[in-house]
């Protein structure tokens, strides 16, 4: 290297220093950033690189959010992280979505150069719990976000630390939280209840129900292997004599609520391996009858989960819409 190279080698590491200083790891960690490993919350070794080796079991990050939303619309999500150093208030995380953006609220920093995916992080580890705001995408479909909190000590350095990944067990890499972005004119009426492991079944579409056409109903977060029912009701209000919605505590089924009447319904198979990780398909047909446009439909879909509640089944969010 001659001595002028030499120079500016030297003067660029100068500048680039003090910036990596002012966002040294207290400050917040991105997948891939200076070093930082790649699928930080997806995969090993994420913050073990350098904290300890292996995740907390008794750590808990947690996301409170929207799972079934409108192209485009901006949701609040609340991200905490607890079950360690439990005398102690300091905290850190990492979070990516598969699309859409993060909008960063109080002590958060986004960035969005890296790994091809929306993240966000913390901007000091004076906290464990965040707000801030998601922006979905404005294409229709499932969204994943993933991520990864530490219980620090709050003596910052990366010793005496505790982390986990976010989901029903926190050494479990890559469980990620759902959210469906819905097709612009199919309509959120209404939430679901958790099954097995805390999944709460998310019922997305991300076509709309049209004259002479088909769409399909896509369900998530359901134990691999069960049956999963959808309902299409022409009302959400009652179903025969019974008023809806109708809360299930009575029958056995905890916080689950029946919000459609049970008139049309297709039973399909979940597929996929793990818990949380089942999901079906129906695919729908509407006649070539102009006179249907404009008729309201609502859908849900029932779950086998017999370890769910006394009933053994879980209901999904509902979607309301009106053909096309
Ligand atoms: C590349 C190494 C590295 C990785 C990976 C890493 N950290 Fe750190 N972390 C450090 C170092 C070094 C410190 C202490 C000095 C500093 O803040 O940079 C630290 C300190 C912290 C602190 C303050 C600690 C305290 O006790 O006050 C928090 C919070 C934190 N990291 C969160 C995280 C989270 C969350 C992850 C995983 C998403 C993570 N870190 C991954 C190196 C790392």
């Amino acid at each position: 290297m001659s001595a002028h190279s030499t120079s500016l080698a030297i003067r660029a590491i100068a500048v680039l220093l003090p910036v990596s200083l002012l966002f040294g790891h207290a400050s917040g960690i991105i997948s891939g950033k200076r070093g930082d490993p790649v699928n930080l919350t997806t995969a090993f070794p994420s913050c073990g690189n350098c904290h300890n080796a292996t995740p907390d079991a008794n750590v808990r990050m947690a996301i409170d959010s929207a799972t079934s939303v409108a192209p485009g619309a901006q949701v609040a999500v609340k991200a905490s992280v607890s079950g360690a150093n439990t005398t102690k208030t300091d905290g850190g995380f990492s979070m990516e979505a598969t699309a859409g953006a993060f909008v960063a609220g109080t002590n958060t920093r986004t960035d969005t150069t890296n790994t091809g995916r929306a993240a966000i992080t913390h901007a000091n580890s004076s906290s464990r719990s965040w707000s801030f705001s998601w922006t979905a995408p404005t294409t229709p479909g499932l969204v994943e976000i993933t991520a990864v909190g530490n219980c620090v000590d709050g003596d910052n350095r990366n010793v005496g630390d505790a982390w986990g990944f976010y989901g029903p067990s926190s050494v479990v890499p890559g469980t990620p939280y759902r959210v469906f972005v819905n097709a612009p004119t199919i309509r959120s009426a209404g939430e679901g209840c958790a099954g097995t492991d805390g999944f709460e079944p998310v019922l997305g579409m991300a076509t709309a129900p049209a004259v002479n056409g088909t769409f399909v109903s896509e369900v998530y977060n359901l134990p691999p292997g069960t049956a999963a029912v959808t309902f299409l009701g022409l009302s959400n209000t009652s179903y025969g004599v019974i008023p809806l919605p109708l809360p299930l505590q009575a029958f056995g089924g905890g916080a689950c609520v029946l919000r459609v009447s049970l008139d049309i319904s297709q039973v399909a198979f979940t597929s996929g391996r793990g818990s949380g990780n089942g999901s079906a398909r129906s695919t729908w047909v509407i006649p070539n009858a102009t006179n249907l446009r404009g008729l309201g439909l609502h859908f849900q879909t029932l779950t086998v989960d017999l370890p769910a509640n006394a009933l053994g089944m879980t209901f999904s969010n509902a979607l309301s819409t009106t053909i096309q």
